[in-house]
Parts: C-alpha cells; sequence; structure tokens
C-alpha cells in the first residue's frame, strides 16, 4: 500500500474534541466487519462485482495498447465522447496522468491531445465540431448502453462530419466502447467493422476507469497502464482485508455512514490539494451520488451528498463556509508529498519588503504548508477530518485510491441497505428525454409526461 489515510481526527475526542465516530462504533463496526466482507465477497463470486477483477485482466490492457500501438502517429487529437461514467474517469486520469498543460501544448507532441465531450450544449458540440479536423482525429465513442441520447447525438454529428470530409475512410477514425451484446453501438460496429472494445455486463458505467473505458485513452495517451491496474491490485486487496483497522475502504465507509446517519454530517467534502488531482473530485461525485443516494429498504431517502472543493482555490471561495457555516460536512485531504517538477519561489527584489518569508521556499512547501493550515483550522472548528496521502502523483498511487473509493462505495451500500449498482433515478430522466424526444417505444411515457402540469407555468418572474 503506498497510499495512507489518517482518520484520527473522524473519531470523536480527538485532538480538538471534534465530532465524529465514537470509539464504541469502531468496536462495534471492527465486529461488523466480517459480516461486511463476507457479502462482498459472495456478492463477487457470484459475478456481481466485476470492479474488483479488472486489474487482474490483462486482456484488455493487451488489446488497447496493441490498438494504440498500431495507430501511433496516426492523430493530433482524441475525442472521446460519453457521458458519466463513460467520460468522468477519463477526465480524471488525463487530469492526473498527463503532462501538466498536455492539451496547450504545440502540435509536435508525441502523443495526441485528448477531449472529452461530455454535454450536448450546442455551443461546446458546435465549437469541438469546429475545431476538430476529421484527418486528424480519433473519435472513441463510449457507451456502455449504446443507447444514451447525450452520446448517440454527438456520434450522428462527427460521424456525419467524418464521412463527408474523408469517405469510406471514416472508419479508420472510430473505435467504439460498448457493451457486449445491448444497444445500437455493437451492430453498427460489427456492419461497419470498426474497432470495438467491450465494457464487461457486470461493471456499471461508473465503476468502469479501470475498462476499456479509461483504458483505451489511457494506451493512446501513453499512460502508465500497468501502474494504474497494479495500484488498483494493492488497494483492492487492502479493501478486502479481514481487519478492519488496516481495510481504508472499510474505515472510510463506517466513519462517513456513522457520520452522515447519526452526527449528519450529510455533505462528504473530498478537497485535493494537488491541481493534477482535482478531476477526481468530479470522478467521485458521481460515483457516490449515483451509488449511494437512493430509496432504502424502507423506501426512505437516503445517501451523503458528495462534493467537490479545490486546494489552495477554495480557500478563499468556501473555506469560509466549511469553517464557520452549518456543522453537516465531513472532509477529506488528499495530500501528495512529493512534487518533483517542484518551483523554487525567487527572492523578494528591493522594494518588496515583507516577503523575505517565502525566499528559498517552494510552491510545493506552500501548497503543503496550507493544506496542513486548512486542515487544521477545520480540526480546531470542531470539523470531522481525515487525510489521505499520495507520496506523488503517478498512475500507481491513482488507481489504488479509485479502488479505494470504489470499494468504500460498494461497502456504503451494505451500510446504507441501498443497490449501489443500480441507478433508476437516472433511468427514468434517460425514458422522460427519449419520451419528449419522440423516440418510438416511449409513447406512454410521452403522454404521461403531456398529462403532468410541468409545460403550465403558474409562478415565474420575468
Ligand atoms: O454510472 C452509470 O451507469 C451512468 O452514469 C452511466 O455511465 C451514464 O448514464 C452513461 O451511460 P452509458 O455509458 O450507457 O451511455
Amino acid at each position: 500500500m503506498t497510499l495512507k489515510l489518517d482518520y484520527t481526527c473522524l473519531v470523536s475526542g480527538g485532538p480538538q474534541g471534534q465530532v465524529g465516530v465514537s470509539p464504541a462504533e469502531l468496536v462495534a463496526a471492527t465486529r461488523a466487519h466480517g459480516t461486511h466482507l463476507a457479502a462482498l465477497k459472495a456478492a463477487r463470486a457470484a459475478g456481481q462485482l466485476g470492479f474488483l477483477d479488472l486489474p487482474d485482466d490483462r486482456t484488455d490492457v493487451a488489446a488497447c495498447q496493441a490498438f494504440a500501438a498500431a495507430r501511433a502517429g496516426a492523430f493530433q487529437n482524441i475525442v472521446v465522447l460519453g457521458i458519466g461514467g463513460s467520460a468522468l474517469g477519463t477526465l480524471a486520469l488525463h487530469a492526473a496522468l498527463s503532462p501538466a498543460l498536455h492539451n496547450l501544448k504545440a502540435r509536435s507532441l508525441t502523443r495526441p491531445r485528448l477531449f472529452v465531450v461530455d454535454n450536448v450544449d450546442p455551443t461546446m458540440v458546435g465549437g469541438v465540431l469546429r475545431l476538430s479536423n476529421p484527418a486528424t482525429t480519433l473519435f472513441n465513442v463510449i457507451s456502455k448502453s449504446g443507447s444514451t441520447a447525450e452520446t448517440m447525438s454527438q456520434f450522428l454529428l462527427f460521424l456525419e462530419a467524418l464521412k463527408a470530409s474523408l469517405g469510406d475512410a471514416w472508419r479508420r477514425h472510430v473505435v467504439i466502447t460498448t457493451d457486449a451484446k445491448s444497444g445500437f453501438l455493437r451492430p453498427f460496429a460489427e456492419a461497419n467493422d470498426l474497432a470495438c472494445f467491450t465494457v464487461p455486463g457486470n461493471v456499471g458505467g461508473r465503476f468502469s476507469v479501470l475498462s476499456p473505458v479509461g483504458l483505451l485513452p489511457g494506451a493512446l495517451m501513453g499512460w502508465d497502464l500497468d501502474g494504474l491496474l497494479e495500484g488498483a491490485r494493492a488497494g483492492r486487496d487492502a479493501c478486502l482485508s479481514g481487519s478492519f483497522e488496516s481495510n481504508p475502504a472499510a474505515v472510510l465507509a463506517v466513519a462517513h455512514h456513522a457520520l452522515d446517519t447519526r452526527l449528519r454530517c450529510n455533505v462528504q467534502v473530498l478537497f485535493p490539494y494537488c491541481h493534477r488531482l482535482r478531476m477526481l473530485a468530479d470522478w467521485n461525485v458521481q460515483l457516490v451520488a449515483e451509488s449511494l443516494g437512493k430509496r432504502d429498504r424502507e423506501g426512505r431517502g437516503v445517501g451523503p451528498t458528495p462534493h467537490k472543493a479545490i486546494g489552495v482555490t477554495d480557500q478563499h471561495s468556501q473555506v469560509q463556509l466549511f469553517a464557520q457555516g452549518p456543522a453537516d460536512k465531513v472532509f477529506t485531504f488528499l495530500r501528495v508529498e512529493r512534487h518533483p517538477d517542484d518551483v523554487l519561489i525567487p527572492k523578494a527584489p528591493a522594494g518588496l519588503p515583507g516577503l523575505e518569508y517565502l525566499d528559498g521556499k517552494t510552491f510545493g512547501q506552500l501548497l503543503e504548508a496550507e493544506c496542513r493550515a486548512t486542515f487544521l483550522a477545520l480540526v480546531e472548528a470542531g470539523r470531522p477530518c481525515c487525510e489521505i496521502t499520495f507520496p506523488e502523483v503517478d498512475a500507481h498511487s491513482v488507481g489504488e485510491w479509485l479502488m479505494w473509493q470504489m470499494t468504500a462505495t460498494a461497502y456504503g451500500g451494505q451500510l446504507y441497505g441501498v443497490d449501489a449498482f443500480d441507478q433508476p433515478g437516472v433511468e427514468a430522466g434517460k425514458n422522460a428525454t427519449y419520451a419528449l424526444m419522440g423516440r418510438k417505444g416511449y409513447e406512454a411515457e410521452a403522454a404521461r409526461i403531456r398529462g403532468r402540469a410541468l409545460s403550465d407555468p403558474k409562478f415565474t418572474v420575468g
């Protein structure tokens, strides 16, 4: 294990007497751990938790790398068309593992630039269309269901542009990632002899970052996929440990659940003190919200509200609220020990007195000091906080953390009494969209929606 979790300040009566999970709750959790772990292992043995097995699968990595090698140098841009779990993992890995500001660099790059189009806002979609040169772009269409309206509409647009510009050669510019059977994409890929990768049936969208969903863009971008999967494997093994105290996923799930349900700390703030880790927070928002925000067995709406804050940026935006606003939040700081590309702060010239304290320090030291200071300030304000330390931002540590979070979410499903792997609330919205857009087979849903008063506003301003 290369990551370190320090949850001292999530436990009540800690250094500053902050609210937190009680020592008695931890003892009870230690006893209950065997049952939760057994349930997790049984679900895995029944083939329901495919994400836990992804780090062991060498076939997909090899296939993604072979595809990338065969296309090496052919494309200046990779454009991913996808949304939700088909987009956020790739965005998170791109921010963490591609060189800083990669997309802004000159076109003489050895690796292409990567863009993820995860919206249907016409300004954005039209802008990408105008900017992308089909001749030098590879489109990776990613949709597990193979039918999501957002991704399908984007695909239609870019497919037309590719055909108009390249004729029959368009086929080399599209690669599909989808389910083995369901949806429109698989038969289309087969009919047109397109390169096609599979999202395993037992891996849901938001748990799919270590499948070809994230691996294919990763292979094309040259990320260290072996390190990523090795880290994920180490993370997975730690999260399946029978010892509660040394199982990061179980500890995080238990502490967060107790803070939410007993102490009303329902807002879970993920606070990366690292620009490269910022998009992990977006990925985490979907993972937690869509997995745990549900009706439980008694029909009660349950689940934490995941939230994103970025160090140091949000010290000057949200920390005032965090320190003195409602006591409804729990904080997870992501801290990085080493910044290999650290930058020295220059000595202040004469005429700028008072800045000597910065002399000889680095930006990494300043970031670390601000991380420590904010952690301390929140703990002193009585806020429950924990800290996960990354020795460095690399593929191994990122893979490990992704697996911690996904497994903690699976444990969280058991604690909240919900199915962490379905998303009925999302499906309802998808179906209503199909109905409003006139999709065949959704006529009854369209009639139901027309019967609602939503199109008859009674209270309006402006
Ligand atoms: O986690 C999930 O299952 C969802 O967020 C999906 O990823 C999202 O709705 C996109 O679905 P699809 O990949 O089928 O296009």
